[in-house]
């Protein structure tokens, strides 16, 4: 099963990841997360992605679908996989389609914008796994730690409100036009679209989500 998550910043994609993972038994591929994992170990190419990143912008078409295609290949994500951030504009797209590889769900999940910059200072993420909490909506168990290792929680450097607010301006001009573009896609039949109230609690819109993909 190959599914992607479509949706603004802050929308809920890496929240419901963990959920989906789970459920299906996908692995999770977060272009940002590995982005924030390649920053992290200080590669050239998290250097390159850090400013971009940082900065609220989207790094480089050519960058990302190289490092996609790369983990698709991968023995694990021969049964399936769970796009979360990818693609997000139309040469990305395209680029897959081009490749060859076709994604049979796609889930997106629809926050109004005021919501979204609410909630991102509230979150809280632990840096190893990308597991994602938030203070009061979704808080760990114990404050400040992660419920499965017990290390610390960090604040992500690119939730502060004036690079949330840019986030939200470059998604909708250069991802939400793959709402049509997949829309389209799934009208040919090769593909189910299906768009969830991301407003509801995480619960909810986890149990939409099995309503509609089985
Ligand atoms: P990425 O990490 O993908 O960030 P994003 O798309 O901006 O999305 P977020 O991770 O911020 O939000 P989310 O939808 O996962 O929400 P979450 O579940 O955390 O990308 C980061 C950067 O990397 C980009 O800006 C770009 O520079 C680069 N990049 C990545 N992919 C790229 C690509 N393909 N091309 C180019 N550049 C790329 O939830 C948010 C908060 O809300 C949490 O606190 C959570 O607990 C809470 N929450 C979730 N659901 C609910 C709910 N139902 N009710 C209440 N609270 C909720
Ligand atoms: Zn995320």
């Amino acid at each position: 099963m190959r599914i992607m998550l479509l949706g603004a910043p802050g929308a809920g994609k890496g929240t419901q990841a963990q959920f989906i993972m789970e459920k299906y038994g996908v692995p999770q591929i977060s272009t940002g997360d590995m982005l924030r994992a390649a920053v992290k170990a200080g590669t050239p190419l998290g250097l390159e992605a850090k400013k971009v990143m940082d900065a609220g912008q989207l790094v480089s078409d050519e960058l990302i679908i190289g490092l996609v295609k790369e983990r698709i290949a991968q023995d694990d994500c021969a049964k399936g996989f769970l796009l979360d951030g990818f693609p997000r504009t139309i040469p990305q797209a395209d680029a897959m389609a081009a490749s060859g590889i076709d994604i049979d769900h796609v889930i997106e999940i629809d926050v109004p914008d005021e919501e979204i910059v609410k909630r991102m200072s509230g979150r809280r993420v632990h840096p190893g796994s990308g597991r994602v909490y938030h203070i009061v909506y979704n808080p760990p168990k114990v404050e400040g730690k992660d419920d499965v290792t017990g290390e610390d929680l960090a604040i992500r450097p690119d939730d502060e409100e004036s690079t949330v607010r840019k986030r939200l301006g470059i998604y909708h001009e250069q991802t939400k036009p793959l709402v049509e573009y997949y829309g389209k896609v799934a009208e040919q039949g090769k593909l189910t679209y299906n768009k969830f109230d991301g407003t509801q609690s995480v619960g909810d819109v986890s149990e939409a989500i099995v309503k509609a993909i089985g």
